[in-house]
């Protein structure tokens, strides 16, 4: 069973190619399920019920995120009634949302889990251990079903890879997300979990992370603060795909896509 994960969705150019890509990008490789992080989908910060909406109706079963969910304040009041849509599962209890959802697979009906986790090494805020109450939170769903696809939201390269680890053999697949910079590290770990450290951002690749390239170079420059404009070029899909054996939730095999406009035709 195909189960396709992407990257950040930033913007409307990340949003747009969701839009071209995905019906060719299911077609073709026989998708039956499909979970994004959508943190930064509304205007390269936060997300909003409009933007959900729009990136479900796509065919996208799940929406992950992670330290940008909060950006725009209209979400805290949707994010309940969105079961699809998840908070780190390591967040503070207090903040409202959830960190985990199970949902079914198109075809063959198959129940499967996603969980959100959110790194702490380099990441702000008040986070519970990912390592703790991942482990538990991944045998809590397995009950459920042995189909659960971990998004590890986080910046630091070995405490994702040490999570992955952590989950071989329990979580179908871990992968990353938040640097949105796509990892070649994909692999299965011996215990038959899928990982990749990051999957990529979708969205421009004509930019810093997302954003017009000479407002941070001039940062990087001068110190001083500037605005940040999404970018618009080179758009680009990040995603993995994982092969999942429905009976015991072992992955097959792990792929890993980039895809620009001119490799759409193609598929
Ligand atoms: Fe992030």
């Amino acid at each position: 069973m195909k189960i396709l994960v992407i990257g950040d969705v930033v913007g409307s150019p990340g949003r747009s190619m969701l839009k071209k890509a995905l019906p060719a990008v299911f077609r073709r490789h026989d998708v039956e399920y499909c979970i994004a992080n959508v943190e930064n989908a509304a205007g390269g910060f936060g997300v909003t019920k409009e933007v959900c909406d729009e990136i479900l109706d796509l065919g996208v079963d799940c929406l992950t995120s992670g330290n940008h969910i909060w950006d725009k304040r209209e979400i805290l009041g949707w994010v309940d009634l969105i079961p699809q849509l998840l908070r780190p599962h390591n967040y503070p209890k207090a903040q409202p949302g959830r960190g985990s959802h199970v949902g079914v697979s198109r075809r063959s009906k198959v129940k499967v889990a996603t969980l959100n986790l959110s790194c702490r090494v380099f990441m702000n805020g008040a986070l519970d251990d990912p390592f703790t109450l991942g482990l538990e939170e991944v045998e809590r769903l397995r009950q459920e079903t042995p189909v659960v696809i971990v998004d590890i939201h986080g910046e630091a390269t070995s405490e994702k890879q040490a999570l992955g680890f952590h989950l071989d053999g329990l979580a179908s697949a871990v992968v990353g997300t938040h640097t949105h910079v796509p990892t070649c590290d994909h692999r299965l770990l011996p215990r038959g979990t899928a990982y990749c450290t990051d999957i990529g951002m979708t969205g421009p690749y004509d930019s810093v992370i997302g954003v017009e390239k000479d407002a941070i170079v001039q940062r990087f420059i001068s110190g001083m603060p500037s605005r940040f404009e999404t970018a618009k070029g080179d758009p680009r899909l990040a995603a993995v795909l994982v092969d999942v054996d429905p009976a015991n939730g072992r992955a097959l095999s792990v792929d890993r896509m980039l895809l620009a406009e001119k490799d759409l035709g193609s598929l």
